[in-house]
């Protein structure tokens, strides 16, 4: 039979991959998204790459009477939370904006998985929540560090309530997917990462440099304890990402009935320096990126990236995606939104 999978958040970058994805598997995936911080030119590119138009219901996930339609309209199976606000340093400067949407958010939605039965859900989770870890490649045994941004925090209040709630015996399997770096775009450039404004993340920076829209990108330190001197990160193309989230959803589906909850690191188990990005950008885009050194940005992690085996193990998923794909993948994405 065919299984209903709730998708907040589903118009966004990382749940819109994961619609293409869950549509491949054989899901019938159900968008909620308020358009917040997506467009609605998405539906065009899923419709493209799917043939399918998905239901869509337009909205927050603060809205209890919302979240309760869709649960009595559709009987849902289970349930991927991405919706929530994603900008660091935003979460600084509005705190508040940001426990509202993120925690709130999340509660309300257990409130009505709750409610209605719903009993599996996977939470998109974060490598913040590490900050600097001790020792490299970084396990989920890691201790937690205090976050350092209101954003973060958001991340480790929500595993926190996910684990209070299937401690309190309440019937819920849960899996927080620890996210690394995800970056790249669906090969047909039919949908990608869409960032307002100017992007904070290094990625679309880069395309959009190699696009003309910025003049320059600034690379945050050259003078970190790593090989060339540029923060380590673990950078996933967000295809392998979205496949983990439909392993996930396997692995609950065998565990149903059982109140758990897993948390499981996403990242290749590579580390990459920001010049080397920089490398594979300039390799698959056969161009020259007008790149500068300035100052380190406060706050920066030196380097990070993930401890894999328990993906392999728990999730039996790798990924299959080099950097230089991801590289590829998001230059034509950004060439298809500049027309060049
Ligand atoms: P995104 O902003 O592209 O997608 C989030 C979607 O949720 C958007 O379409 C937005 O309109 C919607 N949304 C936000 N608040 C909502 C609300 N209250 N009700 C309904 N819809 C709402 O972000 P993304 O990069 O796809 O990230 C998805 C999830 O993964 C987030 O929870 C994010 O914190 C987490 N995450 C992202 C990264 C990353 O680098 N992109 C890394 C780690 C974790
Ligand atoms: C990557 C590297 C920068 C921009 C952020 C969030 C984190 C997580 C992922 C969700 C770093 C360098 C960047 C630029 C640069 N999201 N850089 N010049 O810092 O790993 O994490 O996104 O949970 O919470 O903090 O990602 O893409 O911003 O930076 O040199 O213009 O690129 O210093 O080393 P980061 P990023």
């Amino acid at each position: 039979m065919i299984k209903n999978i709730l998708v907040t958040g589903g118009a966004g970058y990382i749940g819109s991959h994961v619609i293409v994805k869950l549509h491949e598997k054989g899901y019938n995936p159900i968008i909620i998204d308020d358009f917040s911080n997506s467009d609605k030119s998405v539906l065009d590119g899923l419709k493209k790459i799917t043939g399918k138009e998905f239901k869509l219901y337009e909205g927050d996930i603060l809205d209890q009477n919302l979240l309760n339609q869709v649960f009595t309209e559709f009987n849902i199976d289970g349930v991927i939370h991405f919706a929530a606000k994603k900008a660091v340093g935003e979460s600084v400067e509005k705190p508040l904006l940001y426990y509202k949407n993120n925690v709130s958010g999340l509660v309300s939605l257990l409130e009505s998985m709750t409610k209605n039965g719903v009993t599996s859900l996977v939470f998109s989770s974060s490598c913040t929540v590490y900050g600097q870890p001790d020792k490299l490649p970084v396990t989920e045994e890691s201790p937690k560090q205090p976050a350092n941004s209101p954003y973060g925090n958001t991340k480790q209040i929500g595993e926190e309530i996910i684990e209070d709630l299937v401690n309190s015996n309440t019937p819920l399997t849960a899996i927080a997917l620890r996210y690394f770096n995800p970056v790249g775009a669906h090969p047909s450039a039919e949908i990608g990462e869409l960032p307002l404004g100017i992007p904070n993340n290094l990625v679309p920076f880069i395309t959009q440099t190699g696009a003309g829209l910025r003049d320059h990108l600034t690379v945050y330190g050259n003078d970190y304890e790593t090989s060339d001197g540029t923060c380590i990160r673990d950078y996933i193309h967000v295809m392998d990402l979205a496949d983990a989230h439909v392993s996930a959803l396997s692995c609950l589906e065998e565990q149903s009935g059982n109140s758990h909850f897993d948390v499981i690191n996403v990242g290749t188990g590579k580390g990459n320096t920001v010049l080397e990005v920089i490398k594979s950008f300039e390799k698959v885009s056969e161009s020259n990126l007008n790149y500068q050194i300035g100052s380190r940005r406060p706050g920066d992690i030196e380097k990070i990236y993930a401890q894999v085996d328990k993906s392999q193990k728990v999730l039996r998923w790798e990924t299959q995606h080099s950097l230089d794909e991801a590289l590829r993948d998001a230059w034509n994405w950004q060439k298809k939104l500049s027309n060049i």
